[in-house]
C-alpha cells in the first residue's frame, strides 16, 4: 500500500477523524478480494479511506460525499498527490441530500459519514448498491455505547448511540443483506446484498 503516514500525522495533529489502523486493514483487504469497479463513499474527510480503497480496487473509481468544503479541498489536494484525481468524483455538500439523487449502480459502498443518521441512508444506499456489492459501515459499536446504550437521558451521546443501535439491528436482520460484525476499531459491519 502507499505511504499514507504523511496524511495520518496531518490528520492527527489536526484532531481530523480517519480511520483506525485496523479499520483501514479491513477495509483495504476485503476492497482487494471484492475487486469493485464504481465505489461510493460517504464521508470522504481528507481522502484517506479513498485512497486507501482505490489503491486496493486498481480498476475502480470512487464517488464520495463530504460535506465541509475545507476537508474537501485537503482530499483533493491528497487525491492529486496519490495520483488518482481522474479516478475520483467529489461531491461537496450533506450526503443526506446528494444520496436522493445520485443514480446508476455501485459494487461497493463505504458508509463513514454522520454517526448518527445510518438508518436514513441505508434505503438509499440499498437501492444504488448491486445485488451481489458490499457495504461496509464504520463505527458501528460507537464507543462501546451501541451494545450499552446510556440511560442517562443527559448523555451526549445518547441519540447516537441509540440510532445507530437501531441501524445495526436492522442490518444484522435484513432480508437484503448478509452481514458480518467485525469487534475491531470503533466496530464495522461487512454487508453482502443477496436480493
Ligand atoms: C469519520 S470522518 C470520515 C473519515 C474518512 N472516511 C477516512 O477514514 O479517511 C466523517 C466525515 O463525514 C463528514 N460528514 C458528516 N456528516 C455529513 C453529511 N451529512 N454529509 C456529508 N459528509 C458528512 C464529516 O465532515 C467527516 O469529514
Amino acid at each position: 500500500m502507499i505511504d499514507l503516514s504523511k496524511i495520518e500525522q496531518f490528520a492527527r495533529k489536526n484532531y481530523i477523524p480517519v480511520m483506525l489502523d485496523d479499520t483501514k486493514q479491513l477495509l483495504f483487504d476485503t476492497v482487494a478480494r471484492c475487486q469493485p469497479t464504481r465505489i461510493l463513499e460517504i464521508g470522504t474527510a481528507i481522502g484517506y479511506s479513498g485512497i486507501v480503497m482505490l489503491t486496493a480496487a486498481p480498476n475502480a473509481t470512487l464517488n464520495t460525499i463530504e460535506m465541509l468544503e475545507e476537508s474537501a479541498q485537503m482530499a483533493r489536494e491528497n487525491f492529486a498527490e496519490a495520483g488518482l484525481t481522474d479516478r475520483v468524483n467529489l461531491f461537496v455538500g450533506d450526503a443526506r441530500q446528494i444520496v436522493t439523487y445520485l443514480t446508476g449502480s455501485y459494487d461497493f459502498i463505504f458508509m463513514d459519514g454522520p454517526k448518527g443518521q445510518y438508518e436514513v441512508f441505508l434505503p438509499y444506499l440499498t437501492k444504488l448498491l448491486t445485488v451481489g456489492g458490499t457495504l461496509v459501515c464504520d463505527n458501528v459499536l460507537y464507543k462501546g455505547l451501541v451494545e450499552n446504550v446510556p440511560t442517562n437521558k443527559r448523555h451526549k451521546h445518547i441519540t447516537v448511540a441509540r440510532n445507530m443501535h437501531a441501524f445495526l439491528d436492522d442490518i444484522m436482520h435484513s432480508d437484503s443483506y448478509v452481514t458480518t460484525l467485525h469487534r475491531i476499531g470503533d466496530g464495522v459491519t461487512i454487508s453482502t446484498k443477496i436480493k
